[in-house]
């Protein structure tokens, strides 16, 4: 495939447009296969684990959604779900099986997973972006939503799967780092690419008042600095279970604190996504400082 510049190609995908503002726009045309980026810039704050639960709650309330695992080599999708790794990925892309095949299938759940050190795949040196990308084109329209599990870091890849998803979902821990890496990313998807929307999900909050003092440090930094929007999806609560029953407890559904805070969040985005598909027009900013009525929970801390 020959590069042209990253806007270029991104362009040439039909895929990404922007309004007057600069805001990427759905385009009319876009009812399957809308693509949400889940990223972060610092590892370990929970992408995976939000991707998965938001990819399964969605096909629970009908959807039909497909989840690429976009950390092609380090792979932790198919872990998540209590299932053995796979090097399917590899397979798609060196031609070995055709797509269906390399899917893990739960009922309207559809699942690429990536590989786990996968030699081939490690010394090919491949730009996996324009492979997803590729893959997101063909077969979209079997799917209402196409989830991206983002790799940590700011690699061009990783920007360029950001700048080509309708949203990015940046998910944001209570400490410094993460923080600043978040900001680092939403910094260079705003220069380089013109992105000035994007949604924020603070995962493991402590308190009421961390999750307020972070979104609102957050939002105005964004703000101010970038000339960029941060919708709020919510806060997810820091689960005390031990870390290997936390994804036990993560799909666990009824009155688990957890699903309740993935509740409102998928809430939140649903209404944004209705009222943007029928007006064809980007909620911008709308809940940018509106703390109150939110509808979170956080648990006691002892
Ligand atoms: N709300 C939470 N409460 C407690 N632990 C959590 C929470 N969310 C995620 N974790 C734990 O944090 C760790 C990292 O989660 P996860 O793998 O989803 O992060 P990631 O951002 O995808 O990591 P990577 O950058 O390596 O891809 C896991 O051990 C997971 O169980
Ligand atoms: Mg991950």
């Amino acid at each position: 495939m020959s590069k042209p510049c990253a806007s270029e190609w991104l362009l040439s995908q039909n895929k990404y447009t922007t309004d007057l503002s600069g805001d990427p726009q759905l385009s009319g045309a876009t009812t399957s296969g809308v693509t949400i980026s889940v990223s972060s810039g610092k590892g370990g704050v929970g992408k995976t684990s939000v991707a998965v639960k938001l990819a399964k709650m969605m096909v629970a309330n009908g959807r039909r959604v497909l989840l690429i695992d976009c950390d092609y080599n380090l792979s932790n999708t198919l872990l998540k779900l209590n299932l053995p790794v796979s090097n399917n990925f590899f397979s798609l892309i060196s031609a070995e099986k055709e797509f269906d095949d390399c899917l893990y299938k739960e009922g309207n759940f559809h699942l690429l997973s990536g590989c786990n050190g996968n030699l081939e795949l490690f010394d090919n040196g491949l730009e996996y972006d324009y492979l997803v990308i590729d893959i997101i084109n063909q077969h979209r329209d079997k799917y209402d939503f196409v989830i991206l599990d983002c790799p940590a870091g700011i690699s061009r890849a990783t920007l360029n799967l950001n700048a080509y998803s309708d949203y990015r979902f940046i998910v944001v821990t209570p400490d410094k780092s993460s923080v600043t890496d978040s900001y680092s990313l939403m910094k260079i998807l705003s220069i380089r690419h013109n992105i000035k929307q994007n949604h924020l999900l603070l995962n493991k909050v402590s308190s009421v008042g961390q999750f307020k003092r972070i979104v609102k440090t957050m939002s105005e930094t964004v703000g101010n600095y970038l000339n960029c929007q941060l919708s709020l999806l919510g806060g997810i609560q820091l689960a005390t279970e031990a870390v290997d029953k936390f994804d036990q407890v993560l799909f666990q559904e009824g009155k688990s604190g957890l699903h309740k805070n993935f509740l409102n969040v998928l809430k939140r985005f649903d209404e944004e996504h209705s009222n943007r598909m029928s007006r064809h027009f980007p909620l911008r900013g709308k809940r940018m400082f509106d703390m109150d009525g939110m509808e979170y929970e956080v648990p006691q801390i002892s």
